[in-house]
């Protein structure tokens, strides 16, 4: 069973991924989180963003693991556990920037097909797992909310970390952040025609995980007649 949430920022989609994972024995795949691991070498190595060439040696040269349950996956980089580090924003814009290199893109993609096909299923969440790296997801589905709502969770969420925001500059952020991950030439972030489209504006995680779980239970009823 592979089930694929693609969505913008802020939608939910690793909360959500994490709580199907578990409740059906799933593996979890963040695929956000290998460009984020990319992004967080090139950062560290003081590459310059528009050194395609040195940044495409770094992501075929990084060993991305992610090991341990859905709810507290840790994310390696050559051996190191990165997991807090790649969570800032700088490291995120940076992702979003590097993730429009086709040749960055094919790296990653193939390990998230291989890291997928993994054990009896995996939940995968992106933006691009179920128009390209999964087309034939059993179930796909688009978790959107609108930025304003988005930004707020992203806010409240970074002053919990004790980070310095303010939810002015996560709006901005995540807005500039949805244009680029929309608009890149190369699996741009866009809604497959046969996914399930969510708005998760005006619900809270237990109301969307109801129903994302009712949808799952109903097509595995399906699979199994
Ligand atoms: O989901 P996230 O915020 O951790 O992702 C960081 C960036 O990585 C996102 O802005 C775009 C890119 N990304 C992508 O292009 N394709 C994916 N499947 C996952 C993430």
């Amino acid at each position: 069973m592979i089930i694929a949430i693609d969505g913008p920022s802020g939608a939910g989609k690793s909360t959500l991924g994490k709580m199907l994972a578990k409740k059906l024995g799933l593996l979890y795949l963040d695929t956000g989180a290998m460009y984020r691991a990319v992004a967080f070498a090139i950062l560290e190595k003081g590459l310059d963003i528009k050194d395609h060439e040195a940044i495409i040696k770094t992501a075929s040269e990084s060993e991305i693991e992610l090991s341990g349950e859905p709810e507290s996956l840790h994310i390696f980089l050559n051996g190191r556990d990165i997991s807090g580090e790649i969570r800032t924003n700088e490291v995120g814009q940076t992702a979003s920037i590097v993730s429009t290199i086709s040749e960055v893109r094919r790296i990653l993609v193939k390990r998230q097909q291989e890291l997928g096909q993994r054990g009896a299923g995996c939940v995968l969440d992106g933006r691009d797992i179920g128009t390209v790296v999964f087309p034939n997801a059993d179930i796909k589905f688009y978790l959107d909310a609108k930025a304003e709502a988005r930004a707020r969770r992203r806010y409240e969420e970074d002053l919990q970390r004790g980070l310095d925001v303010t939810y002015e500059k996560t709006l901005e952020e995540i807005n500039l952040r949805d244009k680029r991950d929309k608009t890149r030439a190369d699996s741009p972030l866009s809604v497959a025609s046969d996914a399930i489209l969510v708005d998760t504006s005006e619900l809270n995680t237990a109301e969307v995980f109801a129903k994302m779980l009712e949808i799952v239970e109903g097509k595995k009823s399906l699979i199994a007649t």
